[in-house]
């Protein structure tokens, strides 16, 4: 393989966003973060925290967003995205976002809008927020111009944002082939081979089901949310055999300590360990993990000022790219 650094080549730029609409947890810390720390090195990565489109279900209680922005962002840093490798920004800051998003509204046929599988499920299951407004239906529309404003070669993305990462696909074959262009970039998606991590509970790890173990939470916290975990249902006594498939503490080991994987099937198998046993050491692992990101995450939180600077030169360095292809979009639309 051809070192891409040495020889002066451009990386390809990544863009990614999360929605910042409280606390992380293990899940983002697993579905995203580990990812895009990973993908540091490689790509030229653009990461940004995405409050317009939290305000796109929230707008109805705004009050914590600036505090969310914060913490999430020294999540972030505190998880081992660094702003000496990617380029770390927050979407309101950089005003083109908004810009993009309404002339690729211009192009974009409702129906595609309406028929996208994420729209009819919120809509569909969230009960608690009035979803039925005008721009909760173009939030793919604004996924795409946040991508295709950096010309964006490819999204790191779960499963559930591929049909938003198609949408924008469209949007750009629709534009460029309309105004006889190459302008706008066709983004592909970089699916996260994803180590899915289910909540306490069993069902997908969220903040509105209350079933996560959040990156800031103390080990009392840590060690009581562990031993609520459900387990093995065939194993009732500690002399049956357990199916450590069958068991979501299990699949922790598996996400968060492949070394000890092994280990942690053989004596449940041929119970050589309790479930409560079990929980106690998987809890104190988690919270050795956990120690030095939230002795970093305080280290942050005394350094505000440093916080704001990495988000103002992220900011800047957005800015350049932002601009110069909103020049070209307007060029094109004679604006
Ligand atoms: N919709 C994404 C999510 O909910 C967040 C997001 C906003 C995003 N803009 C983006 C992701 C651009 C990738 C690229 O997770
Ligand atoms: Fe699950 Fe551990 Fe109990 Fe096995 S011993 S069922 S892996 S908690």
């Amino acid at each position: 393989m051809t070192n891409s650094k040495s020889e002066g080549m451009a990386k390809k730029r990544i863009l990614s966003g999360m929605r910042p609409t409280g606390k992380l947890h293990l899940g983002h810390l697993v579905g995203a973060l580990a990812n895009w720390i990973k993908l540091q090195d490689e790509y030229d990565c653009f990461f940004m925290v995405a409050d317009w489109h939290a305000l796109m279900s929230e707008y109805e209680n705004p009050e914590d967003l600036k505090a969310n922005i914060l913490d999430n962002v020294i999540d972030w840093l505190a998880c081992g995205v660094d702003p000496k490798k990617s380029n770390i920004f927050v979407q309101s800051q950089v005003p083109e976002h908004l810009e993009l998003y309404f002339i690729l509204s211009l192009v974009t046929p409702l129906g595609l809008l309406e028929r996208c599988p994420t729209y009819k499920e919120q809509l569909r299951e969230v009960s608690n927020r009035d979803l039925s407004t005008y721009a909760f239906l173009g939030y793919p529309v604004l996924q795409a111009a946040d991508i295709l404003l950096y010309k964006a070669g490819a999204v790191p993305v779960g499963i559930d944002q591929l049909p938003h990462l198609e949408l924008a696909r469209q949007i750009v074959r629709k534009f460029n082939h309309l105004y006889k262009t190459d302008c706008l970039v066709e983004p592909e998606a970089l699916l996260t081979k994803t180590n899915r991590l289910l909540g306490l509970d069993g069902r997908k790890m969220s903040k509105s089901y209350n079933n996560y173990i959040g990156l800031s939470e103390g080990p009392e916290v840590v060690r009581k949310k562990v031993q609520s975990m459900f387990t093995d249902p065939e194993r009732i006594r500690l002399t049956d055999r357990g199916h450590p498939h069958k068991c979501n503490v299990f699949s922790y080991y598996a996400v968060f300590f492949p070394g000890m994987e092994k280990e942690a099937q053989d004596r449940c198998a041929k119970s050589k360990i309790g479930c409560t046993e079990c929980k106690k050491e998987l809890a104190a692992k988690l919270i050795e993990l956990l120690a030095p990101v939230q002795q970093r995450r305080q280290e942050l939180l005394n350094d505000k000022k440093h916080i704001q600077e990495i988000l103002f030169s992220g900011k800047a360095k957005a800015s350049e790219l932002a601009k110069k292809t909103i020049a070209e979009v307007r060029d094109l639309l004679k604006v």
